[in-house]
């Protein structure tokens, strides 16, 4: 797809975990590395289309063309987000958002003791549910659903409750699938109910099967 087929189309893209503090040292996360959403983004900028990443910590280096927003917490990237909500024409959330924070991060390191240690968490927005709620007539949201139990039911239920074009499911309990990985084995499920299952793939790859299925929602072919 050497082609400009996507140029006059501006995406948002997020990737990577989030970033929660407990205290002044100390936070949880998860082992998100980020692969699919940089690769999404390379892909689109290649493709022409104008692209906004909004990226949780990761190791990775910004693909040429793409304007990177850093964030660390769910609530930074809720942020940056519906700062773009009049903007994109089309949201790729691939990030995997902490659902919950630390209640209250400690003003000072949190001193070891004898005993166990109980923190309290409490919820995150959900980032791509308020963009659902949000979202105009032909604004494409895309979201992903990564899961170790219970994967199409879930991801079905997905695309209703937070109002998905399409969302993109990954198996964690596959070798090969999700996390850190270079390849992902997917199945996708749209709004409409069609059910796309792709095998081992390169998350290059992917990221074009990915942009060609939005084309094709916008009536591009
Ligand atoms: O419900 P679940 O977290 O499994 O849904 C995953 C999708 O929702 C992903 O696309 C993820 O980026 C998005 N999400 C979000 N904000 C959250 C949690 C998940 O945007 N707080």
């Amino acid at each position: 797809n050497s082609s400009k087929d996507l140029a006059g189309l501006k995406f948002v893209v997020t990737a990577g975990p989030t970033r929660e503090s407990i205290d002044p040292v100390r936070y949880i996360t998860n082992h998100s590395s980020g692969k699919m959403g940089y690769a999404i983004a390379e892909r689109a900028a290649k493709r022409g289309a104008e692209v906004v990443l909004i990226s949780g910590p990761t190791h990775l280096p910004t693909p040429p063309g793409v304007q990177r927003i850093d964030v660390i917490s769910t609530n930074d990237m809720y942020e940056a987000v519906m700062n773009h909500l009049e903007w994109a024409d089309v949201f790729i959330k691939s990030a995997a958002v902490a659902d919950y924070r630390p209640k209250a991060v400690a003003v000072n390191k949190i001193k070891k003791g004898e005993g166990d240690l109980t923190i309290e968490f409490t919820r995150n927005p959900d980032i791509l549910k308020e963009l659902g709620k949000r979202k105009r007539n032909g604004q494409i949201l895309v979201g992903f659903a990564a899961e170790t139990q219970g994967l199409i039911a879930n991801a079905k239920a997905k695309v209703e409750t937070k109002n998905l074009d399409f969302i993109v499911a990954n198996d964690l309990t596959k070798e090969g699938a999700g996390f850190q990985s270079d390849t992902n084995i997917v199945t996708m499920i749209d709004k409409y109910g069609n059910m796309e299952h792709y095998d081992l793939m390169p998350k290059k790859e992917l990221a074009d099967t990915i942009l060609n299925k939005i084309k094709s929602l916008l009536g591009r072919e």
